[in-house]
């Protein structure tokens, strides 16, 4: 039984105008839900940390609550667009300092910057059964399905509402009514590389939509953890489901009756939404390739060959989070062969280069955000990415 409160019950010590403003917002944000209970939380995960998501209003905003609010649980910190001590090359002085100014305004409330969308990576994973305020939707899903954690998706001001208080409405995932499968699904196809159960996700968001699937999976090779990330990323980023159960593989499955199968995918289905996944013409110039979407662990190494510097060869990312700030950068990045990591950032929330039109990366969701950018975009695997980040060129076959 989950150890619920009124929202009038939440208790009031030493309140600020932060937590003052948090508490309104949360109480909100129950009349939308059309509840009038909350759930204390034992984390959040705050998301909102571009500067270009947030603009002028958003950082003054920030600003004003950083001048006397403390977060009450342990909270981390969304991918930034860049970390400011090691800017890319081509954002500027000023740009520089106003993402510098949103990361002050966190860390002064007391939030780590891990700069990660993988927060069950950068810290301790959540526990089954815990309650949490996370506003990353790759990470809510990978936690209530993989973890058996539960959160709702929270909007950026939500969750660092949570946080402030230590509470958020008790409502849709935190409740096991709305966790529950509706369709079985049996899948064949082979899910050993990440881009194909990433694909397998935007397949599933697209054709279910917002209901939770049963997944059944028949075919050769099951996802490792990079493909878990992947899966979860594309199915809420394409339909909305914030939550899966796989038989065998994740801790909630058991919990509900079975289903029959009214839905089988196979390899076809995979490749078809493989090509769906393609904007670029074979042959075509690709002018950045990007990795590392969701964040894995910590330290992991570039999967991009470095390479002699070359004017033709495209710019090349890749994002990773990171455990404390001491491990974030403090020099500028080394730019000569055009092949950087981004530390606590992610290219989706970044300033680009201006000469970027068109871009390869082995994430389905990446693809969907960079595509809202008006760019063009083609989804291959990891391997691909690093061999186009040496040609330059979309391939012949993927
Ligand atoms: Fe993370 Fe950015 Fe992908 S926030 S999930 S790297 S689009």
């Amino acid at each position: 039984m989950d150890r619920t409160l009124l929202i009038s019950e939440i208790p009031s010590s030493g309140e600020t105008l932060a937590h003052t403003r948090a508490l309104r917002l949360i109480t909100a944000l129950c009349h939308v839900a059309r509840t009038d209970r909350v759930v204390p939380v034992v984390s959040a995960h705050v998301s909102g940390v571009s500067y270009w998501n947030l603009g002028p209003a958003g950082l003054e905003y920030l600003e004003d609550l950083a001048a006397c609010g403390r977060v009450r649980v342990p909270t981390t910190l969304n991918p930034c667009a860049f970390w400011p001590a090691s800017p890319p090359p081509w954002v500027t002085d000023d740009q520089t300092r106003l993402q510098a100014r949103v990361l002050a305004a966190y860390e002064a409330m007391g939030v780590t910057p891990t700069c990660s969308c993988a927060p069950y990576l950068t810290g301790p994973a959540p526990l089954f059964g815990e309650h949490l305020a996370w506003a990353e939707s790759s990470a809510v899903t990978f936690a209530n399905s993989l973890l058996g954690a539960r959160t709702e998706r929270e909007g950026g001001p939500g969750a660092l509402a949570a946080a402030l208080c230590g509470f958020t409405p008790y409502a849709g995932l935190h409740r096991m009514e709305a966790r529950r499968p509706r369709v079985g699904v049996r899948v064949t196809a082979d899910l050993g590389e990440p881009w194909r159960a990433g694909l397998l996700g935007a397949w599933l968001g697209r054709t279910l939509g917002a209901t939770v699937p049963l997944l059944t999976l028949d075919g050769r090779r099951v996802p490792d953890r990079a493909g878990w990330q992947a899966l979860a990323a594309a199915l809420v980023t394409y339909g909305g489901a914030a939550i899966f159960h796989v038989h065998d593989h994740t801790p909630e499955a058991s919990a509900f009756c079975d289903l029959p199968h009214q839905i089988v995918v196979t390899e076809a289905e995979l490749d078809a939404e493989g090509v769906r996944q393609i904007d670029l013409l074979p042959g075509e110039g690709v002018d950045l390739v990007f990795t590392g979407c969701p964040h894995g662990v910590p330290g992991a190494a570039s999967p991009f060959p470095a390479g002699a510097p070359s004017p033709g060869r495209p710019w090349a990312l890749f994002a990773r989070g990171t455990r404390h700030r001491h491990e974030l950068p403090i020099h500028p990045p080394d730019t000569a062969d055009r092949s950087l990591a981004l530390p606590g950032g992610c290219p989706a929330v970044s300033p680009l280069p201006g000469e970027v039109r068109a871009v390869a990366t082995d994430s389905a969701k990446a693809a969907f955000y960079l595509r809202s950018r008006g760019l063009r975009v083609g989804v291959a695997s990891t391997g691909a990415c690093a061999e186009i980040s040496v040609t330059g060129r979309w391939p012949h076959a993927v």
